[in-house]
């Protein structure tokens, strides 16, 4: 018997056994049809592919592809149509901040949380540098959160620190102070400035009168707004140190915002009115932003009330009255108990959906809320049903929302 003779005739084996029982035979079958087909398939796809886009590296640069297409441009895309989206969909909003006084903005609940939402990112960008991200201040930027302002922190205030700027300007060694005065007027103003526990020498008065300071500090302490005089008669300063009464020395001897004195302090706030980096619209949102950080000057109700109210009541009227059209009297809850709030919610679903105009997410809301009975998702989700009711008793347009 020669060696090379298949032991098992007729069956298409390589010869080469994985056992000594020839159990496992390693076979020369061809592949299935499908599985070739298959990996034709692919082939050809990897060629187009390489062809159509970037593919093979090239001695530091690679082949382009016929596409043109990279990720960049493809990001690019997205951001545009994103832009576009946004604008399309705020542009009324942004049109109303535009053509409203900063009073009504901030009277207007809709559009004040608007402006502040956008304003949020337009002060990270180009005040948070100077002023803190949440405009808490830094050593010798003052902090816009409180209501000690320099400037004022009236809404109109405000707008003309931002547009205009501002510069602080105090003269250096007032009236020929001498190095001794500066040290007791400092050590005066601090403790001054800490009310109760502080303990001011009475006699160091009489050389804060008798030096100037009032003319721009005035006679209590309390700064003077027109001038950006600082307030003097509270424990906040502008130029923060750790050791505060050797920087109040500093500026009595060196002044603010004298440009031929090497150790003055500069307080100049640029300018953003005619700036290219922010747009008049961006201007009244920060405006509105600052305000409401903390300490600003509380707006007036609008005087006009009772003339806007008539013009509103036929519309309310009419809406009450299609209120009444059975088809779209919305169920109410007969408690807040969740068993009530789901019966509500699901029957007013069912009138959604009875007369088309049922929103997708309230039918999967009532779903989660009565497996997890969260008696709040089911709220939200009588709340969206009602609300596509009344939308279609009001606005003869309401649609199905996806
Ligand atoms: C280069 C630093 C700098 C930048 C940037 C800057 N500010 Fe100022 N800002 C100042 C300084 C300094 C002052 C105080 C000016 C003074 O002492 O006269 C000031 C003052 C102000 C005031 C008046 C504060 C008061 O107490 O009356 C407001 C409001 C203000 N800034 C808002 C802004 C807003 C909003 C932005 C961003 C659009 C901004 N600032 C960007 C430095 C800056
Ligand atoms: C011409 C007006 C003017 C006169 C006069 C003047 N100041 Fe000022 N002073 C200012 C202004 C404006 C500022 C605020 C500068 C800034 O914050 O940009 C200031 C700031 C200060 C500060 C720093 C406050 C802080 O928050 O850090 C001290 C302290 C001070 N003045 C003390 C005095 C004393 C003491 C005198 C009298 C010797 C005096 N000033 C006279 C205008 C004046």
């Amino acid at each position: 018997m020669s060696e090379d003779k298949n032991p098992y005739p007729g069956e298409n084996n390589t010869g080469h056994f994985w056992d000594d029982e020839q159990d496992l035979r390693e076979l020369d079958n061809r592949p299935p049809r499908w599985y070739m087909q298959a990996m034709l398939v692919g082939i050809v796809a990897i060629v187009v592919y390489s062809i159509y886009y970037p593919s093979i590296p090239w001695f530091g640069d690679s082949y382009k592809g016929t596409a043109g297409w990279t990720q960049i441009t493809e990001m690019k895309q997205s951001v545009a149509e994103l832009e576009a989206y946004r604008e399309k969909k705020f542009a009324a909003t942004e049109q109303a901040i535009a053509d409203s006084s900063l009073e009504d903005i901030v009277r207007d609940d809709e559009l004040k949380t608007y402006a502040i939402k956008t304003a949020k990112v337009l002060f990270g960008d180009n005040c948070a540098a100077c002023h803190g991200a949440g405009g808490q201040g830094n050593a010798g930027f003052p902090v816009l959160a409180d209501d000690d302002w320099l400037y004022g922190g009236s809404l109109a205030k405000i707008n003309q620190s931002i547009s205009n700027g501002r510069r602080g300007n105090m003269p250096a060694r007032m009236l020929g102070i001498t190095d001794e005065q500066a040290s007791e007027l400092a050590t005066f103003l601090i403790e001054t400035g800490k009310g109760a526990q502080g303990n001011p020498n009475s006699a160091s008065k009489a050389l804060y009168l008798s030096k100037g300071c009032i003319g721009c500090h005035g006679p209590t302490l309390a700064g003077n707004q027109i001038l950006g005089a600082a307030n003097l008669s509270d424990s906040i300063y502008r130029f923060k140190a750790e050791d505060q009464h050797a920087s109040v020395v500093r500026t009595i001897l060196h002044g603010v915002g004298q440009g031929n004195n090497p150790q003055t302090q500069d307080g100049v706030m640029p300018a953003f009115g005619h700036s290219k980096v922010i747009d008049a619209v961006q201007l009244k949102k920060l405006v509105v932003y600052v305000h409401q950080l903390g300490g600003g000057d509380p707006v007036k109700p609008a005087a006009k009330k009772a003339k806007a109210a008539k013009v509103k009541a036929p519309v309310a009227a009419k809406a009450a009255k299609t209120l009444k059209d059975p088809k779209y009297t919305p169920i109410v809850a007969k408690s807040d108990a969740f068993a009530d709030v789901i019966a509500a919610a699901e029957a007013n679903y069912k009138t959604n959906l009875a007369q088309n105009l049922a929103w997708r997410d309230t039918g999967k809301m009532i779903k989660e809320a009565k497996k997890s009975k969260d008696v709040a998702l089911a709220k939200k989700a009588n709340a969206q049903a009602v609300n596509a009711l009344r939308q279609a008793s009001v606005a003869l347009t309401a649609s199905p929302r996806f």
